[in-house]
């Protein structure tokens, strides 16, 4: 039987299928059948400093009406004020202590010094790795992109500093060169790449005319992005490379592996098909594996990147300039009329 043991931040891990900061790791019921189903380590959803900023607000506001209200509250409980990231740290301790596989913290901080303390406060808990979610939606039109990405080189350089547990980042594909950026981190030492995150977009519903949102639950073929940087960095990087966004099945791990990939990280797929489907990919992966003779992953880890691969122009733009030129050679054979 082959072995699907493979290396993520420096981890060793049974396989390369890690749950996704989401939902579903907020609570014990789920994040134990995770674990029954075979996901080799877990990311917990993020601390966000954002989140505990508003609701200290919201505290604060409501505190202020209540003492009109009841003006005695303020004497009976003078030092009221919010918990902080106390409650998020209790529930990753709970986590960590519920599950025997890796556990990874992640964190979106906006302020330098709270990344910094954050970071500590986490790897306190006992978590065996950290992920900084880098999230930045882009709405300021003044701010250069060089210095935001001055300053998540920064932060990382600073969290490295303070804590010994291994940390990848979590980008967004909104940056002029990601290749560029990767390589800035990556000579900051960072162990881990999670490619890429999928950000929550607005709606708007166009009978009420209002804005709604959603979940923006991701589909197979948004794992094109992941696959392209996978096959790009591979052999380029000392960090470890961990394919996001659309993975679906079994298919999409293998191909991720193929391109380079240490690891996957999936969400969408376990709300769309069950927490149990991870037994079905790891399942599916190992089977793979065995049809071809693949004894481990190494085995046909980066078999298709862009440095192994026959085709050297499949990962450049020439890819797209064939499609114009052979429309013939695609795979799809497509016929409108
Ligand atoms: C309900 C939900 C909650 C999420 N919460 C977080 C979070 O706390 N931190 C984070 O970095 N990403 C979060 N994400 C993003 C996912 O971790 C993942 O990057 C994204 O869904 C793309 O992967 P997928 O295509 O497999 O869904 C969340 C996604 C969903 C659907």
């Amino acid at each position: 039987m082959a072995s699907l043991v493979t290396r993520y931040m420096g981890i060793e891990l049974k396989n390369p299928l890690i749950v996704g900061a989401c939902s579903l790791t907020t609570s014990t019921g789920s994040v134990k059948k995770i674990e029954e189903s075979g996901a080799a380590a877990i990311v917990i959803s993020s601390l966000f400093e954002e989140q505990i900023q508003l609701e200290r607000y919201k505290l604060e506001e409501d505190l202020e009406k209540l003492k009109y209200v009841y003006p005695e509250m303020v004497s009976i409980f003078p030092d009221l004020e919010h918990a902080g990231p106390k409650e998020h740290l209790m529930w990753v301790r709970k986590v960590k202590e519920s599950v025997s596989i890796p556990v990874i913290a992640s964190l979106n901080a906006i302020n330098s010094d709270t990344w910094v303390e954050y970071a500590r406060l986490l790897e306190e808990t006992g978590v065996d790795g950290l992920e900084l979610n880098f999230y930045w939606s882009p709405v300021d039109f003044d701010k250069e992109g060089s210095a935001i990405e001055d300053e998540q080189v920064d932060i990382l350089g600073e969290v490295k500093k303070a804590v010994s547990i291994p940390i990848s980042v979590k980008l967004s594909t909104y940056y002029s060169n990601p290749l560029n950026f990767i390589k800035r981190l990556d000579k900051e030492g960072v162990d881990g790449f999670v490619l890429f995150n999928r950000f929550f977009q607005p709606d708007i519903e166009i009978e009420e005319e209002k804005h709604i949102s959603h979940f923006n639950f991701s589909s197979e073929n948004d794992n094109k992005l992941p696959l392209r940087f996978a096959g790009l960095l591979y052999g380029n990087i000392k960090g470890d490379v961990c394919s996001s966004t659309g993975i679906m099945n079994a298919r999409d791990v293998i191909k991720m592996i193929l391109a380079g990939a240490a690891g996957v990280q999936f969400v969408s797929t376990l709300y769309k098909n069950k927490v149990t489907h991870i037994s079905t990919m790891v399942r599916a992966v190992e089977k793979w594996m065995d049809d071809k003779g693949y004894k481990n992953l190494d085995d046909f880890r980066g078999k298709l990147s862009r440095k192994n691969s026959k085709d050297p122009w499949a990962f450049t733009r020439a890819q797209y300039v064939k499609m114009l030129v052979h429309p013939e050679k695609m795979v799809e054979n497509i016929s409108v009329l």
